[in-house]
């Protein structure tokens, strides 16, 4: 059993990382990484690689190809050929080669509003456009979910080649069903619109939940779709930085490894060694115990703000280890200053996440039952003191 209530001390590590990016104060809830080590089998491949010492030029090889495709068979029966495999750096790298090789400078990408900052620098990297389809805020109490407006979806989806899609999504948690991504990828091959899939939270599933890879849903979809995944998220490796493109369309999958090619998108060893243990399945059993983990800490978020932060909305994320918190009937203009200068608490501030961000908060909650407990006392005492 894996106590995910111990967590090291990121403050000694010299270079910059969550811990030390705000003042010694402040206590960090922003950046999407989790506090908890590594599991051990990760750790040990990276031990073997360092007690061998040399550490020279790695290329991936057949191995870690066959792991991924076997691993997309293993927990989603989605057959997969070895060879639809890329290994890239980032799922972001990612993100932003589709929209450099597929989008034009009339028509660019849509994104699903508030969503992940990275999705809205595509446009800066690339000089291609931008079309939002807002998410719309559904209020229950104090409970929000959100949901998709189909006619603008379409509208909307028409105007663009690339639709980049947060699957689980971030920030809002959500893990999209089976109907509302056949419906999504209908309209898109209507348009001729490729889908990228951002599925980098697709293992990071609460309550249980089960996750559908888009591609998965149908050949014609599949074609249509460059799937984006990492070990990155659920494993705690993002510093590593090793991803994977599983593109079964020959056409798009030659176009975008040139591209991999050209500009020289290599992985270190290390990433390659840490992925190759992640998937190949000796790290589920400390899966599972994380998702529990984290499911409990959703609950424990969900249930305290209910209870300690009036006129606080939250969502239930159904997915990753970040929640969303909704301040606009607080009478708190700025939540991520407030919370910075009385709380001493950082978490990510809802505008960078672009439209029906403003007034809210992202909460990462990957961390300690302690500390995260320790941020929301800091957060409700900041509310009943100002
Ligand atoms: C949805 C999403 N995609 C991509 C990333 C980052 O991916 P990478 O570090 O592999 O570029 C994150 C990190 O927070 C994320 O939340």
């Amino acid at each position: 059993m894996t106590n995910f209530n111990i967590i090291p001390d990121r403050r000694k590590i010299f270079n910059i990382n969550k811990w030390t990016w705000f003042p010694k104060d402040v206590l960090p809830m922003w950046v999407a990484d989790m506090d908890f080590p590594a599991p051990k089998p990760i750790l040990d491949s990276l031990d073997k690689l360092l007690k061998h010492g040399v550490l020279g030029y790695e290329l991936p090889g057949k191995v870690l190809h066959e792991t991924v495709a076997q691993r997309m068979d293993d927990l989603y029966n989605w057959k997969v050929s070895s060879e639809s495999v890329i290994v890239i750096p980032g799922v972001v790298s990612g993100l932003n080669i589709a929209a450099s090789l597929f989008c034009t400078d009339k028509k660019g990408v849509a994104v699903q509003t508030p969503v992940y900052n990275e999705f809205h620098e595509v446009k800066n990297n690339n000089r291609v456009p931008q079309v939002d389809i807002p998410l719309r805020k559904k209020i229950k109490g104090n409970i929000i979910s959100y949901e998709i407006d189909w006619i603008l979806f379409e509208k909307q989806i028409k105007k663009t080649k690339v639709f980049l899609l947060c699957n689980p999504h971030n920030p809002l948690g959500i893990n999209f069903s089976r109907r509302e991504l056949i419906r999504m990828a209908e309209i898109c091959i209507k348009h001729k619109v490729i889908i990228v899939s951002d599925e980098i939270h697709s293992e990071l599933l609460l309550d249980k939940n089960k996750f559908t890879p888009m591609a998965k849903l149908s050949k014609e979809i599949e074609k249509n779709t460059i799937t984006l995944i990492a070990p990155s998220k659920t494993f705690n490796v993002p510093g590593l930085f090793c991803a994977f493109a599983i593109i079964p369309n020959k056409e798009l999958r030659d176009k975008f490894q040139k591209e991999v090619q050209r500009l020289r998108l290599h992985v270190s060893s290390a990433g390659l060694h840490a992925a190759q243990a992640a998937f190949s399945g000796k790290c589920d059993s400390w899966l599972w115990e994380l998702n529990r983990y984290l499911t409990a800490n959703r609950d424990f978020l969900v249930n305290y703000v209910s209870k300690n932060m009036p006129n606080v909305k939250t969502t239930i994320p159904d997915a990753t280890y970040l929640g969303w918190l909704d301040f606009t009937e607080t009478g708190i203009e700025n939540p991520f200053e407030f919370f910075k200068d009385n709380a001493k608490v950082a978490l990510s501030d809802g505008k960078i996440f672009g439209k029906g961000g403003e007034g809210h908060l992202r909460i990462n909650f990957g961390t300690s039952r302690a500390i995260l407990k320790e941020g929301l006392d800091k957060m409700s005492k900041a509310m009943k003191n100002s």
